[in-house]
């Protein structure tokens, strides 16, 4: 403990009497009754008031976390609420279960008041700092329950927005506050950090930032590789291998941007961390901050991929923009994702750009795909942008219509969907169609649940089949195997 605390704290609860005294949780004098993440500040200098509070920012299994909330403001907040739900839905009674009591002193309440006592009237009483020893829930077995089985978000956001089945419901329990995919792909948070004399993720970090502030548009460009990349032969860099037939030549590949790119952050990191780094972690990590840079979290990347030695254009199967929702859900299922999430990482469209021929064909009647109940003055636009029977080839539009923020993740994308400003064909049937419309209309009305569950889903996007271990290799160029 901070001496200079302990000399405080001493006459506040002097030893052997049983007094009714108390102190502040959060020593932050200034912030002792707000929230914000100075506690976590507090704790990492050794002025944690409870044992388990302080033993968050020593045991290496949470301290990670502490670091990264101390070290961003914006993340805590998130998580904060996104937590405080998440509990306040932890076993409840739903429809005909349990009963409407009459007096309120319930055990439920109790519970929940007991939980805000601990953040909002944040004081501690003596015996509770000095003789009650806490148990430590890491040495608890934790109570496992079914796959999908939260119920957790589904009074607030709609029948379908609890947690998907899948790895992630397991993984999500491996830490204490943030998804995390550790537990079934192997990846951590922080893998390079006792690697490289240099911080991996700071180099990347302000390359990356340098290259949005010239073009915004590397943010949208990553994105979509990231997903390429990840959803044929999992997140091993496959991707960025030249050659004849390798999947970077694929149909479903081009325009595919932001090669060089992630050549250049090899180049950098390997001038400080020679054949430590693979080529899919950088993909993943710049991708992250890229995310960050477009208004989207400042999640904990995790790290510890390893390339592929695999690149075969014909293994290229990628879903495609005339799908059905039904069909490009059965793509996702294959990769263990919901049709939750898979509506969510479509929420991705609301950057960057769409070429004439993937959706020319909604424009014009005798197309057979044409859609009539397209807006119509988003009809006219885009007409005049892929006028029928010319040379469109290299004529775009923005997939999001909102024009309020382009290269800004944010959910109006969802709203622009509802008014039937959809550009793709199965960006806009998501808000048709039975399977998908009610997590179009609640991502629509909730933009942090957008941006906690986009940043979750990527996550998982981003250790989907990952190499980890002694498999692969790291490569030495990105574009070749060594
Ligand atoms: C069913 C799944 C998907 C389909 C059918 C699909 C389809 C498309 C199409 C046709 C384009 C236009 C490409 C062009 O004209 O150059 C596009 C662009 C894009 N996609 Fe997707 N996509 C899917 C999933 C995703 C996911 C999961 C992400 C993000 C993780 C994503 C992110 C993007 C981005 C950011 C762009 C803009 C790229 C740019 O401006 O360079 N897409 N997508």
């Amino acid at each position: 403990m901070d001496p200079n605390l302990r000399r405080q704290l001493i006459p506040t609860c002097p030893q052997g009497t049983n007094s009714n005294n108390f102190t502040f949780l959060d020593q932050n004098s200034q912030s002792s009754n707000n929230f914000d993440n100075s506690f976590f500040d507090q704790i990492l200098k050794q002025r944690g008031i409870l044992e388990i509070d302080q033993e968050l920012a020593r045991d290496p299994r949470t301290r990670g976390f502490v670091l990264r909330f101390a070290r961003n403001a914006a993340l805590f907040s998130a998580k904060l609420v996104s937590v405080m739900v998440k509990m306040q839905a932890l076993d409840v009674h739903l429809g005909d279960q349990g009963q409407i009591r009459k007096l309120h002193a319930n055990f439920g309440l109790v519970m929940l008041t007991l939980g805000l006592v601990l953040v909002s009237t944040p004081m501690a009483q003596c015996a509770t700092i000095f003789g009650v020893k806490v148990e430590n829930p890491f040495s608890k077995p934790s109570k496992e329950q079914p796959m999908g089985d939260s119920p957790a978000l589904s009074p607030s956001f709609g029948p379908a927005l609890a947690p998907a089945p899948g790895p992630s419901m397991s993984s999500r329990r491996s830490g204490p506050f943030w998804f995390s995919t550790t537990a079934t792909s192997g990846l951590v948070v922080g893998f390079y950090d006792d690697k490289c004399n240099s911080d991996v993720e700071d180099i990347i970090d302000v390359l990356c930032q340098e290259e949005f502030d010239q073009d915004p548009t590397i943010l949208p460009a990553l994105l979509r590789l990231q997903f390429h990349d990840c959803f044929v032969h999992g997140c091993d860099a496959s991707i960025l291998i030249d050659g004849t037939s390798t999947e970077k030549t694929s149909d479903s590949n081009g325009g595919v941007r932001g090669y060089e790119f992630i050549e250049k952050l090899k180049t950098a990191i390997e001038s400080e961390c020679p054949g430590v780094v693979s080529c899919a972690d950088i993909i993943a990590v710049a991708t992250k901050v890229l995310i960050r840079l477009g208004g989207g979290l400042d999640f904990p990347v995790e790290t510890g991929r390893r390339d592929g030695l695999v690149s075969i254009s014909a293994d290229v199967n990628l879903p495609n923009p005339s799908m059905t929702v039904e069909e490009a859900a059965a793509v996702f299922a294959a990769k263990n994702f919901t049709v939750e999430e898979m509506v969510i990482l479509l929420g991705y469209h609301s950057v960057g750009n769409a070429h004439c021929k993937f959706f020319e064909k909604r424009l014009y009647e005798d197309t057979g795909e044409f859609d009539s109940e397209m807006d119509l003055s988003l009809l006219n636009k885009l007409r005049k942008v892929c006028p029928q029977n010319q040379d469109t080839t290299n004529n775009i539009a923005l997939l999001n219509q909102d024009f309020t923020n382009n290269n800004t993740l944010n959910n109006r994308f969802y709203g622009e969907l509802i008014g039937n400003r959809g550009v793709l064909k199965l960006d806009q049937e998501l808000s048709r169609d039975p399977a998908s419309s009610a997590f179009v209309s609640a991502l629509s009305q909730n933009s942090t649940l957008f941006n906690i569950r986009k940043a979750e889903v990527m996550i998982k996007l981003q250790a989907v089949e990952v190499l980890t271990g002694s498999q692969g290799e790291i490569r030495k160029v990105c574009s070749s195997f060594n």
